[in-house]
């Protein structure tokens, strides 16, 4: 699919803000931003459901969103994200059903990339696949202390 060249451009320019994407070169970051969707979300919409399976990776562009656990005790904030950052990949990366809850504190824009987009990058962009593993794992870590 051929995007208009503002919106690649747009796209790119917003990949190189995004920190775990600086070791990707311009020819990357360019290839990349095709396989990109946008979308918008709002206030209060819930963009992930906790159990369900995953299907997206997200990185978020503008506005924020809350991350919620549901348990035994009720639900349980485990943070708020926002421009630069991604969610979405812990079901992904271990093959589980979607580990929180995730609802726009704010009106904002997200892209997203399909599961099989996102398991090309990790395994073609070994620096990328690093960043977003660790950035897993410390996630997993903090909710394990709950
Ligand atoms: P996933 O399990 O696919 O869907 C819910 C998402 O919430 C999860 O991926 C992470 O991206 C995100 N998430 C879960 N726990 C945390 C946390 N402690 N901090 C930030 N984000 C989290």
């Amino acid at each position: 699919m051929k995007l208009p060249i503002e919106t690649l451009q747009q796209i790119q320019q917003m990949l190189n803000a995004v920190p775990f994407m600086k070791s990707l070169n311009q020819k990357e970051v360019e290839e990349l931003a095709y396989q990109f969707n946008q979308r918008h979300f709002m206030k209060g919409e819930t963009i992930i459901h906790q159990g369900e399976p995953g299907k997206l990776f997200h990185l978020i562009t503008k506005g924020r969103v809350d991350v919620f656990r549901k348990s035994l005790f009720g639900r349980k904030k485990l943070a708020e994200l926002g421009p630069g950052n991604f969610f979405g990949e812990m079901a992904l990366i271990e093959n589980v059903p979607r580990t929180a809850t995730v609802v726009g504190s704010e009106d904002g824009e997200m892209y997203t990339l399909s599961r099989d987009v996102f398991e090309r990058i990790l395994l073609t962009n070994p620096s990328v696949s690093e960043t977003i593993k660790q950035e897993a794992n410390r996630r997993k870590e903090s909710n394990k202390a709950l």
